[in-house]
């Protein structure tokens, strides 16, 4: 049935039966037809659930950019039906974190972050992820010699949390227990969690509380320099209140390392998961390596870690046509919008000489750039680091002797908004 036919009700339960296809495996795998459906039926559409849900590269951008919309802060949240997700003790913690403050609050913790990542510190963690890569490829490598390894568990989940671990100072032993707080915490930022996923959440969320708590406790014990002391010198001088201080250096710290970690092994896994199923792409790096960089951009606007991101309308407005009132909200699709054939020339097409024009003339026409760190205020502090690690990881890979292959399909969480492959099983091609 043409869409633009459709009754509401039949719109409604389709754009419900897409996003129910979106949590299952195909969609997992390809989520592409799926967002070629749902922008088929609009630039901008109502949700089931309510608010919109905006397709388009175009608004999306503009969105992210524009003051009139707002992040879902605790003021909304307050505002929310009781008793929903809004008022768990996981969504409660998140309104306290970076992306979810509004100015002034936003403006009040980000400014004296600075970049997080200044040049030496970037410098100092390039050096530290050249060397883990070697470590960890190394382990893979030999057990690729008695035949498949989840590439996943191995490589792309070791990385992130040594390098995170690394510039915050935290013990080694402590990893494989960030990483399932982490994975746990997740399901508050979802779109739909389930009572016992949110259940699960708080949990998690509880027990990276204590872990933070202590951390601080720790780092005024015996001060460093490390990024967690430098943040409590930084607000004891700002604030004047230790136990104003102690709140916000909790935030910032528990968030940096949800936000860290999935998104840069999803980011890590699934450049080698498409070089794989694109062997001419794989070829094209082989020949030029300098093509790495460009390799790891493509792959976050083909496939980005983070396909959803929520903003709030501040006023009565209108978006696309489609009325909206102060308050709801509006869910970029970035998957979507990534694929917005008005915006990017042959979309589906995963193409690592995207960026430079495909070589056919010579000059540098630039395609527009991808939304997966998101913009405006709220653009990503960690973009520069993330992508440090793919690239570093990805070199190294092409510079050994050896060639993979897929030995089973790739595994996923079933997730829309934010992606997670759990297992790339390979093997010695
Ligand atoms: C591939 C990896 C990553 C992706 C795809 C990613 C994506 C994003 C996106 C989309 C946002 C904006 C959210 C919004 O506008 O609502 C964001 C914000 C943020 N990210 Fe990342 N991120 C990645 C890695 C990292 C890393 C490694 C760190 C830190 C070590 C980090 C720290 C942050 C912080 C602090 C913010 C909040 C900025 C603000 O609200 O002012 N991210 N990230």
């Amino acid at each position: 049935m043409n869409s633009v036919a459709m009754t509401p009700h039949a719109r409604r339960r389709k754009i419900v039966s897409l996003f129910s296809r979106l949590r299952k495996s195909a969609g997992q795998v390809n989520p592409i037809p799926i967002y070629d459906e749902l922008r088929g039926m609009g630039e901008v559409i109502s949700a089931p659930w309510g608010g919109l849900l905006v397709n388009s590269y175009g608004l999306a951008h503009q969105i992210l950019r524009d003051k009139r919309w707002a992040v879902p802060d605790r003021t909304w949240r307050s505002r929310q039906a009781a008793v929903t997700r809004w008022d768990s003790p996981a969504s409660r913690q998140m309104s306290h974190t970076l992306p979810l403050l509004n100015p002034p609050d936003h403006t009040h913790l980000r400014r004296p972050l600075g970049a997080v990542f200044d040049r030496n510190t970037l410098a100092e963690l390039h050096r530290a992820a050249e060397e883990m890569v070697e470590v960890l490829l190394d382990e893979f490598t030999q057990r690729l010699q008695e035949g498949s390894a989840d590439f996943v568990a191995m490589v792309s989940e070791k990385l992130p949390v040594m390098i995170i671990g690394k510039w915050m100072g935290l013990p080694p032993a402590d990893h494989e227990l960030l990483w399932e707080l982490t994975h746990d915490q997740v399901y508050t930022q979802e779109l739909f969690p389930t009572a016992s996923e949110i259940a699960i959440s708080d949990a998690a969320t509880a027990r990276l509380q204590v872990y933070f708590a202590d951390l601080i406790q720790d780092r005024r014990r015996t001060p460093g320099d490390d990024p967690v002391s430098v943040w409590i010198r930084t607000w004891d001088d700002l604030e004047g209140d230790p136990a104003r201080t102690d709140t916000v250096v909790h935030s910032l710290a528990l968030f940096m390392i949800l936000a860290a970690l999935e998104t840069t092994s999803h980011l890590i896994a699934n450049t080698l998961r498409l070089l794989l199923e694109h062997p001419d792409q794989l070829d094209l790096l082989r020949q030029d390596p300098e093509l790495i960089p460009d390799a790891v951009e493509e792959t976050l606007r083909y496939d980005a870690p983070i396909h959803v991101i929520t903003r709030v309308a501040v006023a009565d407005t209108d978006l696309g046509g489609v009325p909206i009132s102060a308050g709801e909200t509006v869910q970029l699709l970035i998957g979507a919008a990534h694929h917005d054939p008005v915006r990017f020339t042959d979309p589906h097409r995963f193409d690592v000489r995207r960026r430079r024009g495909r070589g056919q003339s010579g000059h540098a026409s630039r395609s527009p750039s991808h939304l997966a760190f998101g913009a405006g205020i709220h653009y990503c502090l960690g973009n520069v680091l993330a992508r440090l690690e793919a690239a570093a990881l990805l070199g190294a890979l092409l510079s050994r002797p050896i060639r993979l292959r897929l030995s089973a399909p790739a595994e996923w969480a079933p997730r829309v908004a934010f992606r997670r492959i759990t297992s790339l099983p390979l093997t010695l091609a």
